[in-house]
């Protein structure tokens, strides 16, 4: 959440730094602002309340020439979303700040740093920050002496970039639970909260480690670590292109990314299935040896990545026939769990950086799990370089903030860590076929689902009026009604549940009536009579139905029901199918109602605060 550019040049950086906060927009999109020091020192700050590109707008007016700055895109935490409260926030007209995360200890500080004379200009906690660097600055002979001090007054998260108008040559850049890189350039240097910022500048990026602070010049960058101790951070060459985190001509990421899925899914798989096993080192080395004693999976998420968890529990108790609990790492991290022995700790996460996420890592860790597997698709994150195994997923930058082909990575991944705990145990061997054969149909098929889209569009319009949603689904596409849900709920803003469809008739069935549309997942499956029964009993209250099935002998459509028909699959990946054409209404939907797509109203992607 919040997205930091910053740039030390020979050449004027205004127009690096604006780009860079457009391709950071998805980390929050409240409020913008930059700060550009001229070589002499004159800081010229402008902020507006509203997207990157209002404040792209202001900085055309005034045209501010300089070759180091700050820039900031805002989600909004302590003080409403405004210009007052846009970064970056100064102190004196000297020190300009711009921050991610949140200061825990904010209101002492702010309470001490008033009693010194400091006057504050916004509600912010990260106003403090740079008020303190200012008190601190007479007692250290230089920015980053300064900053590192400051930093051990601070409690809670961080990356921040400072700059001082008396050394405009330089930025000094600290992290400690937010993240940030370096981008090293020729005769310039670059920082970000994300490297997809800076692939038009550079693909030379050093990741910064927990309590590092760095100074920043046009010719060097020394870091030192949480200790003060000079430390090297490794450089490496970013394979990430600049056109993967492009439109590539549709008009919203979010259809984009639906698109992408199954080739995400291809390249996830690719070389993790070598003649029909899973691939020795798939999950990291000497994971299959690890995997042979687990006898408890725990997975812990957050939001659409709880919900892929959800679905690959019913795979792991199903197929491998050891226990698997779910939960969402908010209420993880702050319970007294029971810890089984020989305990799996899987984290699933688009990120790598979500907050609560990486806080349950940590956790963990102390709580005596036999080993930690990180499923993620950001090499670079904090969950993959802190946890014990990894998967990477490969499913090319996620920009629109309604994650969907995280999802079914995700997914994809759970299954073949399935078939892992069972090859690894030498067991059921005849799911290990029918999951090998599954997944490597599964692009083709979703492909084929693509055709889906058209019809939908259509089924969209009568959402759009909608108040309310519920989705009903029964076993392994009970999360997939989740997601559904979810899916629509934050890009259309219209209410939606889901629930177990067994469950209705135990409350939720009092909310059925012409207004409430029901959206149904009903594969041909084991549980399709069960649903059936479900979905009678629905129509009998006098409920819209949207049924999504996959075989053409089980419904037909007819007044107050509407049957969308998709090819059937294996029972193994339907969950990873259905979630198609679900997607695909959530973004009908959205685009009927006039919202915007990839960018809901009070959300962000990569949520590192709490
Ligand atoms: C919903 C969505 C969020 C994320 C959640 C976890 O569409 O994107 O619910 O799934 O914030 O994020 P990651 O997977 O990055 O840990």
């Amino acid at each position: 959440m919040c997205g930091i550019v910053g740039a030390v040049a020979e050449r004027p950086i205004t127009e690096i730094l604006i780009e860079g906060l457009k391709r950071l927009e998805y980390r929050g999109y409240d409020s913008a602002g930059l700060a550009v020091l001229n070589r002499e020192g004159k800081t010229t700050c402008i902020k507006r309340q509203g997207k990157v590109d209002l404040l792209a707008q202001a900085v055309d007016k005034h045209a501010p020439n300089g070759t180091t700055g700050i820039a900031h895109t805002r989600w909004a935490t302590h003080g409403a979303p405004s210009e007052r409260n846009a970064h970056p926030h100064q102190s004196g007209s000297r020190f300009s700040v711009v921050h991610n995360g949140i200061i825990e200890n904010h209101q002492g500080l702010r309470e001490s740093l008033i009693a010194e004379g400091y006057t504050f200009n916004s509600d912010t906690d990260t106003e403090v920050i740079v008020h303190l660097i200012h008190k601190l600055s007479t007692d250290y002979k230089d920015l980053r002496s300064t900053v590192f001090a400051a930093t051990k007054q601070l409690v809670g998260a961080y990356g921040m970039v400072v700059s001082d108008s008396q050394s405009p040559n330089e930025l000094v850049v600290a992290r400690s639970g937010s993240p940030l890189v370096i981008g090293y350039g020729l005769g310039e240097h670059f920082v970000a909260s994300d490297q997809l910022a800076l692939l038009p500048v550079t693909r030379r990026f050093a990741v910064l480690e927990e309590g590092d602070v760095a100074q920043i010049t046009r010719d060097a960058v020394s870091i030192i670590d949480a200790l003060g101790e000079p430390v090297r951070r490794a450089i490496e060459e970013s394979d990430i292109t600049a056109e993967a985190s492009g439109k590539a001509g549709y008009k919203h990421y979010m259809l984009k990314e639906i698109f992408e899925q199954p080739e995400a899914i291809r390249r996830t798989l690719q070389d993790r299935i070598i003649d029909g096993n899973v691939a020795d080192d798939a999950f990291g080395n000497g994971s299959l040896e690890l995997f042979k004693d687990i006898k408890h999976v725990q997975i812990v998420a957050c939001g659409t990545s709880y919900n892929a968890g959800m679905v690959a529990r019913y795979w792991i108790e199903q197929t491998v026939g050891i226990s698997c609990s779910v939960e969402i790492a908010s209420e993880f991290r702050y319970r007294e769990s029971f810890v089984h022995k020989d305990s799996l700790l899987v984290t699933l996460s688009q990120s790598g950086e979500t907050a609560d996420t990486l806080a349950a890592l940590r956790l963990a860790k102390s709580l005596g799990y036999s080993t930690s597997l990180t499923i993620c698709n950001v090499e670079t994150s904090s969950l993959v370089r802190e946890s014990d195994l990894v998967y990477l997923m490969k499913a090319g930058p996620e920009i629109g903030v309604a994650s969907t082909k995280a999802f079914t990575v995700q997914l994809a991944a759970m299954l073949l860590l399935s078939k892992a705990l069972c090859e690894a145990k030498n067991i059921n061997q005849e799911f290990c076929e029918e999951a090998g054969q599954a997944l490597n149909a599964l692009p083709a098929q979703m492909e084929r689902a693509f055709s889906l889209e058209q019809p939908i569009k259509a089924l969209a319009e009568q959402f759009a009026d909608k108040q309310h949603a519920l989705f009903l689904g029964r076993g392994d596409q009970y999360p997939v009604a989740m997601e559904g849900a979810l899916k629509l709920k934050e890009i259309s803003y219209i209410h939606a549940e889901a629930y177990a469809a067994g469950e209705l008739k135990h409350g939720p069935l009092a909310l059925i009536d012409a207004d409430m549309p029901v959206v149904v997942v009903a594969p041909d499956n084991v549980l399709l009579d069960k649903l059936k029964s479900n979905i009678e009993e629905v129509r009998a209250r006098g409920s819209v139905m949207y049924v999504f099935a996959d075989s053409d002998d089980h419904f037909e459509s007819a007044p107050g029901l509407d049957v969308v028909n998709m090819a059937h699959a294996n029972h193994l990946i339907a969950p990873i199918l259905f979630i198609i054409p679900l997607q695909f209404l959530s973004y009908y939907v959205a685009l009927v109602k006039g919202t915007d797509v990839d960018q809901p109203r009070n959300l962000a992607k990569s949520v590192t605060v709490e």
